[in-house]
C-alpha cells in the first residue's frame, strides 16, 4: 500500500490545504494528514478543534487519516512506517525553505523523499494567518474554507464588538 504523510500546523485547514490532500489521495492509497503539536508558532486553535476541522473539511474519505506528532517529521514518519512527504508549493517563495526542510528530513532519515504538489491557482495567496485575520474582523471567509468549517472557524475568531 502506498502511504504518504501530508504534515502540518493546520491552524486552520484551509480549502488550499483540502485542495493537496485532495489530489494527493489521487495518487497514493493513504494520506496520514500529520498536525503538528508543538509549533514555534502559539496556535489559535487546539489540536481536538484542529482535528475535527480537518474532519468536517475532508468529509468520509476512507484513504485519509488524521494523526498529531510531537517532535521531529522524521522520526513521526519512521515511527509510522511511512518514507513519503507531501508537501504544497503556493510560491517560488515557499520553494527555498521547503528544500531546506526536505534536506534536512532526508538528512536525519535517508529513506525519507519529499514530494511537491504544486498549489492550484485559485489558493496561490491563501494561508491559515490570512484565514485568521479576516476571520477576526468578521470578514467573509466562504472562499478560503470549507462550507462546514466556515461557522466554526468565525465562531471562534470572530470579534464579539464587531457585530
Ligand atoms: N494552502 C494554503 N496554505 C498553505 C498551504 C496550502 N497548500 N501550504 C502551506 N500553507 C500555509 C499554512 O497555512 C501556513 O500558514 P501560516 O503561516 O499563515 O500559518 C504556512 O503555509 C506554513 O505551513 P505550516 O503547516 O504551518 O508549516 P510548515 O509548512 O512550515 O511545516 C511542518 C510544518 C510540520 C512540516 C514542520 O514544521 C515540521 O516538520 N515540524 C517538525 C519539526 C521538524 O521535523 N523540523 C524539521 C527539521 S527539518
Amino acid at each position: 500500500m502506498k502511504v504518504a504523510i501530508y504534515p502540518g500546523s493546520f491552524d486552520p485547514i484551509t480549502l488550499g490545504h483540502i485542495d493537496i490532500i485532495n489530489r494527493a489521495s489521487l495518487i497514493f492509497d493513504e494520506i496520514i494528514v500529520a498536525i503538528l503539536v508543538n509549533s514555534s508558532k502559539t496556535p489559535c486553535f487546539t489540536l481536538d478543534e484542529k482535528i475535527e476541522l480537518i474532519r468536517l473539511a475532508i468529509g468520509d474519505n476512507k484513504k485519509i487519516k488524521i494523526k498529531s506528532f510531537d517532535g521531529l517529521l522524521a522520526d513521526f514518519a519512521k515511527n509510522e512506517n511511512v518514507n513519503i512527504i507531501i508537501k504544497g508549493l503556493r510560491a517560488v517563495s515557499d520553494f527555498e525553505y521547503e528544500f531546506q526542510m526536505a534536506l534536512a528530513n532526508k538528512k536525519i532519515n535517508p529513506l525519507i523523499e519529499t514530494l511537491f504538489l504544486n498549489s492550484s491557482d485559485k489558493y496561490l495567496y491563501l494561508s491559515s494567518s490570512l484565514v485568521k485575520d479576516i476571520a477576526k474582523y468578521n470578514g467573509d471567509i466562504t472562499s478560503f474554507v470549507h462550507k462546514k468549517t466556515k461557522d466554526k472557524i468565525q465562531g471562534k475568531l470572530g470579534r464579539k464588538d464587531f457585530e
